[in-house]
């Protein structure tokens, strides 16, 4: 562990009640030891969601995901077991499923033509014999935890992990009555690439609405702000507002945002966004210190034809909002390197779910670095 990430750890007090509270410091947004350490302590450590379980039903269905650089394989066995491995081939570690999502009775690598077994055991490798001291049975797929909540599957890379439901703690009996599983349907799916580190997303979404009538004004124009609540569970942030429309509301957020505005998020990087027959997911992955994807998955009550033209219309009113929180995270991204900054305070009224998202990443950090210095201290006394 080298010591200047933990000094930039040590730069945030997780102590401070909100009303002192600052940001986590900018080099977390840009440091490449941090993306390290987060890569294995949180995105290594946490239940991600990878999918949707509607694409892996069926016997031999599959799809493959990304967990910060990470490739995983997701696939129903023919036993109808729901399984998921590293999307690594264990001869030279080519990925061995290249297509997003299908239907398989095994999978071949493409590389040198090894096979798979949708259950992971390897099958067949060409021209091995002769090889010594080789294992078939212990060269399969290497397996990883997976499991579903509601419509969505989450796998979690590291072998001792809890359960998803110790995970997900108080939030099931929140998301319940919206009744996901029965009433809504898949419909698309869009994927943005922007120019910041993946957290500037994430303390975007969990402002509290305090971007809302500056960034957005189509949305502002049917969100009732004064009414705008957040509320912090253990590892969770619930964001909700009513909504209104009058003759001053954009014509096209009015007709597609109804109900009440329901906006979720798991830590570390899963949202899930809901109004009245409209409903849509965020994935956010890291690509690097600057760089992320967030995956939009669009759901709807009504995908029939008939439907067609209004989820295309509420697929635009997010598009558009999309694109205005791309233009403020890649701005925040640039202004966080700025030497002008190193961290900043937090709205009491707004910014609390930011606050939570802070301390428990610096919770996961800090407990992460201590581990692999006292691992480090440990090995010392080998090397002399
Ligand atoms: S890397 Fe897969 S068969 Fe060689
Ligand atoms: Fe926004």
């Amino acid at each position: 562990m080298p010591r200047d990430v933990r000094s930039l750890l040590e730069l945030y007090n997780p102590n401070n009640p909100l009303d002192r509270a600052s940001t986590i410091p900018s080099p977390w947004y840009f440091d490449l030891g941090i993306a390290e350490l987060e890569n294995a302590a949180v995105f290594g450590k946490t239940w991600q969601a990878v999918g949707r379980a509607e694409q892996v039903q069926k016997p031999g269905q599959f799809f493959t995901a990304d967990i910060c650089g990470d490739p995983i394989v997701v696939v129903r066995g023919e036993d109808s077991q729901l399984r998921a491995f590293y999307n690594v081939c264990r001869h030279h570690a080519a990925a061995v499923v290249t297509e997003a999502q299908g239907c398989a009775k095994q999978f071949r690598c493409p590389y040198h033509g090894w096979t798979y077994g949708i259950d992971g055991a390897l099958k067949g490798m060409v021209e091995f014999e002769g090889v010594c001291d080789f294992e078939r049975s212990a060269n399969g797929l290497v397996p990883v935890q997976i499991d579903t909540w509601e419509n969505f599957v989450f796998v979690n890379l590291h072998p001792d992990a809890g359960s998803l439901r110790d995970f997900l703690g108080s939030i099931p009996p929140i998301v319940a009555p919206l009744q996901l599983t029965k009433k809504m349907r898949y419909f698309d799916r869009r994927t943005y690439t922007l120019q910041c580190n993946w957290k500037v997303y994430i303390d975007n979404y969990l402002d509290g609405g305090y971007h809302v009538p500056h960034a957005h004004k189509g949305l502002s124009s049917v969100i009732e702000y004064t009414k705008y609540t957040i509320e912090n569970f253990e590892r969770a942030c619930l964001q909700s507002s009513p909504l209104s429309s009058d003759s001053g509301s954009e014509a096209g957020v009015a007709s597609t945002r109804q109900g009440r505005a329901f906006y979720l998020w798991i830590y570390p990087n899963f949202m899930l966004n809901a109004y009245e027959g409209v409903m849509d997911t965020n994935i956010v992955v890291p690509l690097g210190a600057d760089k992320c994807a967030v995956i939009f998955d669009y759901y709807f009550s009504d995908i029939s034809a008939a439907a067609e033209a209004r989820n295309r219309k509420s697929i635009a009113v997010s598009e558009k909002v999309q694109d205005e929180d791309m233009g403020i995270c890649d701005a925040v991204q640039r202004g966080l390197g700025s030497r002008a900054y190193l961290a900043g305070r937090l709205s009491v009224r707004r910014e609390a779910g930011e606050h939570l998202f802070h301390r428990l990443l610096h919770a996961d950090l800090t407990a992460a670095a201590k581990r692999s210095e006292a691992a480090a201290d440990n090995a010392i006394p080998c090397l002399t």
